[in-house]
């Protein structure tokens, strides 16, 4: 028989890859989505679609009730580094007491697997080097507090009620889906790449560069960028390796790329010049993020397929290049 999956946020950008990567290996899935950030065209055909809030308790428990879930995959929150500087609290409420409620009722219900979407944003102040996961954890920000705690319950739910978890901590997710049907649409954008290529496109003025004086070789902040397709591969994978027992994963491409690397790749992908201005830093970013991903390659096989800058950046101008509107212009004119 078909896995059956709960998908919270699977409307979202990571969340809607990994719903069409189960779908493809011929799972069942419902996604819970409030479609507050998310999208329901990025909802594929053959997934069910659950309209509603985490918070929301009599909806969360008429979903458990309503079916026999294999696996809770997490992945609704608010998660914005720079917003959560300016907004804690709503922050540390939102994503903690809804991922806490999540967990408590995948126990009640006798879930027996829990995939949590989790942060290079742990590392606050990183020793420097690839990150590993013995690294400290050390969140700068309250967004990634707000993912430590979950891993801090994952871990009491296991060791105390048998929760296997699987818990990923992503780098920097960008690209988009390769065969064109997903991509990234937040609103409002704020991630680098999407911001660089409407920069490029004359979608927007300029991009601003947020702080020249890091102490990196170019000044800017260097992140490990890794394509989502990789991403909801390393989710089916880790899935399967939940059979041994819990898992946490650092996923990234290993390679830092600056501010200015991501301008450059985007110029030459799209054969146009980006207009950007220098800028303050934003609160919030450490200097340098990338990733070790040695364990999951190790234990599970992983192996990104589109590890290359410029092969994430081509997705994501395709996706974006065809969709000015993002998933409004695929909507009927009657939704
Ligand atoms: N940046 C700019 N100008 C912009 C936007 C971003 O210079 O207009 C810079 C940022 O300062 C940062 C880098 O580009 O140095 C990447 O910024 P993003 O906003 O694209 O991504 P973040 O690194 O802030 O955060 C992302 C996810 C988080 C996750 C984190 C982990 O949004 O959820 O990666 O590294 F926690």
């Amino acid at each position: 028989m078909a896995r059956h999956h709960l998908v919270t946020g699977g409307a979202g950008f990571v969340g809607s890859h990994v719903v069409a990567a189960l779908l493809a290996q011929g799972d069942r899935v419902s996604v819970f989505d409030d479609l507050s950030t998310g999208h329901r065209a990025a909802v594929l055909p053959g997934a069910e679609l659950v309209v509603a809030d985490l918070a929301d308790a009599a909806a969360l428990e008429a979903v458990f009730a309503s079916a026999r879930f294999d696996t809770v995959f997490h992945f609704a929150a608010l998660s914005l580094v720079g917003d959560s500087m300016r907004q804690p609290l709503p922050y540390l409420r939102n994503n903690i007491g809804n991922g806490l409620a999540l967990i408590d009722a995948a126990v009640r219900h006798g879930v027996q697997r829990f995939v949590l979407s989790s942060t290079a944003a742990l590392f606050g102040r990183p020793s420097g080097g690839p990150i590993a996961e013995n690294e400290v954890v050390d969140p700068g920000s309250p967004y990634g507090e707000s993912k430590a705690a979950l891993e801090r319950a994952l871990a009491w739910a296991g060791r105390i009620h048998g929760l296997r978890s699987a818990i990923l901590r992503y780098f920097n997710a960008a690209g988009a889906d390769p065969a064109g049907r997903l991509g990234e649409d937040h609103r409002p954008e704020t991630h680098l790449i999407p911001l660089v290529i409407d920069a490029a496109l004359g979608r927007r003025d300029a991009i601003a560069v947020f702080g020249t004086d890091y102490d990196t070789p170019d000044g800017t902040c260097i992140r490990d960028y890794i394509h989502v397709t990789d991403l909801a591969t390393a989710h089916l994978l880790a899935l399967d390796r939940l059979s041994h027992g819990s898992v946490t994963y650092n996923l990234g491409n290993g390679a830092g790329h600056s501010v200015r690397d991501v301008i450059r790749a985007v110029a030459r992908i799209g054969g146009r010049t980006v207009p950007h201005r220098l800028d303050a830093r934003r609160p919030g970013d450490p200097a340098r993020l990338v990733a070790a991903s040695g364990l999951i390659r190790a234990e599970t096989g992983w192996q990104p397929r589109y590890a290359d800058l410029d092969a994430i950046v081509a997705h994501a101008w395709a996706w974006r290049e065809a969709h000015p509107l993002g998933y409004r212009g695929d909507m009927p004119p009657s939704v």
